[in-house]
């Protein structure tokens, strides 16, 4: 049989993810996840996450610049991660951020507002990280900075 007519291997949903940790490992990935809304690894930058004065209790929203969310309820500010924890999907880009929590449209899980799992197929829940006020107002989420799904930063009166 010549080469153009060999069959080209199916690619199964196990060998798609391997072939993604591969390329992910390599370093090569970034540009592909991005495209498709997945990502492998959580960055561990100090995020800006704007002037505590524009985030309202009750609400969620993502930030633009990293995958994490900022929220804040009535004891104070809250920050976790967008990434899925069922197979890394980024919910700023595949899903939806809200006051009540995420939804991952990459195979619908759904996590609730303290980032528990609620649905579909994920069972861990989103990773928190520590987030300070700065005098000046602004906000900043230590993703290098795990914390429990309770913590919250008070807001200053
Ligand atoms: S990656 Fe989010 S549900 Fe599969």
């Amino acid at each position: 049989m010549r080469p153009s007519h060999r069959r080209m291997p199916i690619m199964t949903h196990t060998s798609r993810r391997a072939f993604v940790r591969i390329m992910a490992l390599s370093g090569a990935a970034t540009p592909l996840l991005a495209v498709s809304g997945c990502a492998s690894n959580q960055p561990g930058n100090d995020v800006n996450a704007g002037n505590v004065s524009a985030i309202a209790i009750g609400s969620m929203r993502g930030i633009s610049s990293d995958p994490v969310a900022i929220a804040r309820d009535v004891d104070g500010l809250f920050a976790m991660t967008t990434l899925c924890t069922h197979a890394g999907c980024d919910m700023r880009m595949s899903g939806s951020i809200a006051a009540d929590g995420m939804r991952c449209a990459c195979h619908n899980s759904k996590f609730d507002k303290s980032g528990n799992p609620t649905g579909g197929p994920a069972q861990s829940p989103l990773q928190h990280f520590n987030v300070s006020i700065a005098a000046d107002g602004t906000v900043t989420i230590h993703q290098s900075q795990s914390v429990s799904a309770s913590a919250r930063t008070a807001v200053p009166a």
